[in-house]
């Protein structure tokens, strides 16, 4: 299936359907936040590293208004069957019967922590068009909608990194998955037109123009849900982390990101396992590929662009170990297709989704034969779309 860019989810027509749920009332307010993917770094945001991710134009909208109780009710669109769900704002403790509520109850109890309670419970309406469990970051856009909308509405005065950085603390804290800032910070901070060179150390951002005339980015679904394999991406951490505290001597107060592709060798004898080196020769290597990709988007060298994502792929199979059959299937199909420019997984991996690059005007053409390859190795149909890039979270209507 194919569809097209431009994903606006309807404000007017959700704000009827806002009432319609919590009753009418004064006016809501509605806030926006993009999912995200990334074009190249993967699994290496949590040593520090760069990454370049990309804001899409699917996303959440939250429609918010204060309701004058101590309670926070919340209902998604996209899981209407469980309606209504509601807590105390003096209870945003993490209970797993909250279900996808925790996504917003995590960042209340959050900023509750850092000191601001709100004033009022809130009535959320909650919409969205990123699939889910896909790797394109639905639960930081959820996240981030939320704490944007608790940011205005509180008046914090809150920057976008912070609210990124609060909203990352309660994927760690509160819902329990050890993900690194790619995501929060891509969703938080997005601008149209343009890929972000992310620095996860800092937390900083700087923006490449992305040249959409020149390529087109579609988003390739492999429908092997990704169960965010959390005990596998905790294992790749801690490998990571294990290798960083056997090779602190060689590293002298540097980061794995810092080791010099010369010095792998010397890693090698260091490290007595040779899956644990692999781990570390996907960080050093993935770290210089984002470099030079950078350069490369700034250069207008789509080639080499194309060339380093496929590096990136192959890296994240053999020596990171997280594409799997599935999504080594599907990116070896786009990667036969002559409109492609370049294709590898993109985020956690364990199933998922893959990025094409494709030559404008031959979408429909990688898209099929990318389709034809995957069914005829899996048997299983993906799903195709179009995106283009995105502003970050921020609030769209009142
Ligand atoms: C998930 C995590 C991110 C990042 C990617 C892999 O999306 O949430 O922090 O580690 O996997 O690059």
């Amino acid at each position: 299936m194919v569809d097209g860019g431009g994903h606006r989810l309807d404000v007017a027509r959700l704000a009827e359907r806002f009432d319609d749920v919590f009753g009418a009332g004064t006016t809501c307010r509605a806030f926006h936040s993009p999912g995200r993917v990334n074009l190249i770094g993967d699994h290496i945001d949590y040593s520090g590293g760069w990454v370049l991710p990309m804001a899409i134009d699917r996303g959440t909208t939250v429609l918010v208004r204060p309701n004058g109780e101590s309670v926070m009710r919340g209902m998604s669109l996209d899981r209407p069957a469980e309606g209504v769900v509601e807590t105390s704002i003096d209870n945003t403790r993490y209970r797993p019967e909250l279900g996808w509520f925790a996504y917003v109850t995590g960042v209340f109890q959050m900023l509750a922590e850092a000191g601001h309670r709100p004033l009022s419970g809130l009535d959320l309406l909650i919409a969205g068009n990123i699939p889910d469990g896909a790797g394109l970051s639905s639960s930081a856009s959820l996240e981030l909608a939320v704490a944007v909308a608790a940011n205005e509405i509180g008046a914090l005065g809150l920057t976008g990194a912070e609210l990124a950085l609060l909203a990352q603390r309660a994927e760690n804290d509160y819902i329990g998955v050890a993900c690194g800032i790619m995501d929060q910070l891509a969703v938080a901070l997005g601008r149209r037109g343009h890929a972000m060179l992310m620095d996860c150390q800092q937390v900083s951002v700087e923006y490449v123009a992305f040249p959409h005339e020149r390529a087109s980015v579609i988003i390739a679904n492999s429908n092997k849900r990704r169960s965010l394999n959390e005990s596998a991406y905790n294992d790749r951490r801690r490998a990571v982390e294990l290798a960083g505290s056997q090779l602190r001597p060689l590293l002298a107060g540097r980061r794995l990101i810092d080791l010099d592709h010369a010095e792998l060798d010397e890693v090698h004898e260091i490290l007595a396992d040779d899956e644990v080196f692999a781990r570390v020769r996907h960080t050093v290597t993935e770290q210089r590929r984002v470099i030079t990709a950078a350069a490369a988007l700034q250069e207008d060298d789509l080639m080499l662009f194309g060339a380093l994502m496929r590096a990136s792929h192959e890296s994240l199979r053999d020596d990171f170990e997280v594409t799997g059959p599935e999504l080594d299937s599907l990116v070896g199909a786009a990667w036969r297709q002559p409109g492609t420019i370049g294709a590898r997984m993109t985020g956690a991996g364990f199933g998922g989704c893959a990025v094409i690059l494709a030559t404008p005007g031959q979408e429909q053409d990688v898209i099929d034969g990318t389709a034809a390859g995957y069914r005829a190795d899996t048997g299983i149909d993906a799903d195709f779309f179009l995106v283009g890039s995105d502003d970050g979270a921020r609030e769209v209507a009142r």
